[in-house]
């Protein structure tokens, strides 16, 4: 989902503030060391995982991941919500808690999707993460009470009851053990769960995981699928994932080189409920293909089934909206 300007943000943009707080945080960092440390990070982040000790060690690590990552884990989180809150109309989480949440990226995407403040946690084992991640927070009013605690995922994880967990690019990091109990203890935990992982096939084959542990644990699926029956796509053949579009930051140009104003974040996700859920009665799965007076939608459909709609001149006012409809958006669209 190309993600324009959220309906639900309030007038004070968290996104900007975000983009604000980071730049600021490059500001004090020399460009050649915060480089230097992307770099050091994709090299991790390319090698084994998981790992048995924290990959964000110090200060330099983490401002890179935050300015390096975190506008891209913002924005694709901010879309799994935004389809998770379409779902549960009127529902506003009372409490959030963030597991693995790092710097706390989808704090601030909860706050551009939900008005208001709510008691917030963010919990990871990566001490420095959690220290930059409280001072980024304070450029965000809903984000200034939040905890930042240390814990470790694992087999002990207990998390106190709230309203909404998010898991961002946690389970990538996570032995098949550990990914299991953190889901199992989210779903003790929570009213609605939401997992968003790299849209790769790995990353989507470990989000199908954690949708059938929370489908087993009595949660209806939101979003993205249209129906809580087994995900229709055959292992290894494809994958569902969805595009978010992310303003680059010049630590961006700097280690990737170009001079695109933006790049597209692929991701995974899945967004379960225990509160009552009225998912899209379709979605549409990938980038639409506009021909000339034709538009084609390939759509997975409630019952568990995926097709190709074919939407022509012909179908007036639907052919008009799906000319402007994106990949990841509910199909059709919403009335009004
Ligand atoms: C790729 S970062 C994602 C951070 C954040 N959720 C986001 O979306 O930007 C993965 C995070 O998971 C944390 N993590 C990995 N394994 C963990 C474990 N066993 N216990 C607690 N935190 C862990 C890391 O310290 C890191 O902050």
């Amino acid at each position: 989902m190309n993600a324009p300007a959220s309906p639900h943000a309030s007038s004070v943009s968290p996104a900007g503030a975000l983009r604000g707080a980071l730049a600021d945080l490059l500001d004090g960092l020399p460009p050649r060391q915060a480089a230097q440390a992307v770099e050091r990070l994709i090299g991790h982040y390319r090698g084994a995982t998981p790992t048995d000790a924290p990959i964000l060690r110090d200060r330099a690590d983490v401002a890179a991941y935050a300015a390096y990552r975190m506008p891209a884990t913002f924005e694709a989180v901010r879309s799994a919500l935004e389809a998770f809150a379409d779902a549960v109309p009127g529902w506003v989480p009372a409490g959030h808690v963030d597991v693995g949440g790092g710097t706390g990226a989808a704090t601030w995407a909860v706050t551009a999707v939900w008005d208001g403040s709510r008691p917030v946690t963010v919990l990871d084992w990566a001490e420095p993460a959690l220290a930059l991640g409280r001072e980024i927070a304070a450029a965000n009013p809903a984000l200034c009470d939040a905890r930042w605690e240390r814990a470790r995922i694992g087999a002990a994880l207990t998390l106190d009851r709230t309203d909404l967990v998010t898991v961002s690019y946690v389970l990538n990091e996570l032995t098949a053990a550990d990914r299991a109990a953190l889901v199992d203890a989210a779903a003790s935990a929570a009213q609605a769960v939401v997992i968003v992982e790299p849209g790769t096939p790995d990353g989507y084959a470990r989000v199908i995981e954690a949708r059938e542990r929370l489908a087993a644990a009595g949660f209806r699926i939101a979003a993205p699928c249209p129906h809580s029956d087994a995900c229709p796509i055959v292992p290894g053949t494809d994958w569902c994932h969805f595009s978010a579009r992310v303003s680059r930051s010049s630590l961006h140009r700097q280690v990737k080189g170009g001079s695109l104003a933006y790049e597209d974040e692929k991701f995974a996700y899945v967004a379960a409920g225990r509160v009552p859920v009225a998912p899209a009665p379709a979605r549409v799965v990938r980038r639409p293909q506009i021909r000339k007076g034709q538009v084609l939608l390939d759509l997975c459909l409630e019952g568990g089934r995926l097709d190709r709609a074919t939407v022509t001149k012909r179908h007036g006012e639907q052919y008009r909206a799906a000319r402007d409809t994106e990949w990841g958006d509910p199909w059709p669209p919403h009335a009004g």
